[in-house]
């Protein structure tokens, strides 16, 4: 089982995370970890708070010398612009003017009430997406650990207001997406992309989008049809939709599978020199809840940011008269930053699902698990026909 915790306010001191499962002996690539949080922090339309801070990770516990020890590994991220909100954010003196006019589509009204804070900033801080660099970080580990079974993860950025990419395959060349100011890997619609945003910011408005994401090398029964809760797709929908502003996730073909007829909706099986394979994979590699031996393939939609330079209409709570929402220092367009976090999300749920069949507690015999089950699931059906 991996599994892991995040802490840490927007504007606090730092951000926290402890991630526990990982084997002993892994030789993690730190330089890795911080070109994740380097891809999370870029994207065209992100706000000013990206050149202030320069996310860089701590290790705290859990490694020696490079290597993972097998403990729960501790690692903190300091977030630089604490210095220039001390006064308002310090966790034993913080205080300032409240927050009192929630914004439409963020946390602020429902936090309000439910922690009873008469001030929104005690609910905003935690909402914040800054959280997610934490998770990019320990997403990093899970997918170094993922390296063991030769699983890969890759994400890019399809579309973006109304701007869609047009046909980039399912995994396109990392290096085409990193080049991208939008993580798309289509130049012209990647170029549009920008143009829209740039729009959108001159008109005081927000833009969300869609990222596709895919995981290839991963071996057939991953997850469990046994009890809902183990499903991997549903594990991977839970794992996508707690990201600030996911409102959707497919698998495969999902979202128009509904209006396909049977004949049009399932990957036929082909016989082949090393036993089967598939003529088409719009099932996005899970059948039953389990992983099928073809590439995973999720989307996801992302709506367009709560926070509008041009507010909109909201109410002060404390005086419950009509007022424009609160205005805070915020981006314009989040997704290719959310294409990150979501490969960060996949590889976290990924590196949970495979540890249960493969787990191991060194990185050795993880990989002597592994094989062994390779192995064997080679030999289920020789002989079944004779
Ligand atoms: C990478 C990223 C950056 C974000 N930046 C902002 C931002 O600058 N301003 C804002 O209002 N919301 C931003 N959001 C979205 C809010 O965090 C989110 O809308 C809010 O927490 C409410 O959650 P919900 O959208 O899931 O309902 C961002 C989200 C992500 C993933």
């Amino acid at each position: 089982m991996v599994r892991y915790l995040t802490a840490g306010e927007s504007h606090g001191p730092a951000l926290v995370g402890i991630i526990d499962g990982i084997p002993a002996g892994l030789a993690l690539d730190v330089g890795a970890i911080g070109g994740a949080l380097s891809a999370r922090q870029g994207g065209h339309g992100r706000s000013r708070r990206q050149q202030i801070e320069h996310d860089v990770v701590e290790f705290l516990a859990g490694l020696r010398g490079g290597l993972t020890l097998g403990s729960p590994i501790g690692i903190t991220i300091r977030n630089r612009d604490h210095e220039n909100v001390k006064a308002l954010m310090d966790p034993l003196t913080g205080s300032g003017p409240p927050i009192t006019r929630p914004r439409p589509g963020h946390a602020d009204y429902a936090g309000g009430l439910k922690y009873r804070h008469a001030d929104l900033r005690n609910v905003l801080e935690r909402a914040s997406a800054r959280e997610t660099a934490m998770r990019v970080a320990l997403g990093e580990i899970a997918r170094q650990y993922l390296g063991v079974f030769g699983v890969t993860v890759r994400g890019f950025v399809f579309q973006i207001g109304d701007v869609r990419a047009g046909e980039v395959g399912e995994l396109p060349d990392i290096d085409s997406v990193a080049a991208s100011p939008v993580r798309c890997p289509d130049a012209t619609a990647s170029a549009r992309m920008v143009a829209r945003i740039d729009e959108a910011k001159r008109a005081g408005d927000t833009l969300g989008g869609a990222f596709e994401l895919g995981a290839a090398g991963m071996p057939v029964g991953i997850g469990s049809n046994r009890q809902p809760c183990d499903r991997l797709d549903a594990r991977i929908a839970a794992a996508m939709m707690s990201i600030q502003t996911a409102k959707a996730v497919e698998i495969g073909e999902g979202i128009e599978i509904g209006g396909y007829v049977g004949s049009r909706s399932h990957d036929t099986f082909e016989p082949s020199a090393d036993g089967v394979r598939r003529g088409t994979n719009r099932a996005g590699g899970i059948e039953g809840g389990m992983s099928n031996g073809q590439e995973l393939v999720v989307r996801v939609r992302v709506k367009p940011i709560a926070t509008l330079m041009k507010p909109l209409e909201s109410v002060d709570l404390t005086t419950g008269a009509a007022a424009k929402a609160t205005v805070v220092r915020s981006d314009v367009c989040a997704v290719p930053a959310a294409s990150v976090i979501g490969e960060a999300m996949l590889c976290l749920t990924l590196a949970d699902a495979m540890s249960e069949k493969y787990g191991g507690d060194s990185v050795a015999e993880a990989r002597e698990h592994f094989e062994a089950s390779q192995r064997g699931a080679a030999t289920v059906f020789r002989g079944a026909g004779e």
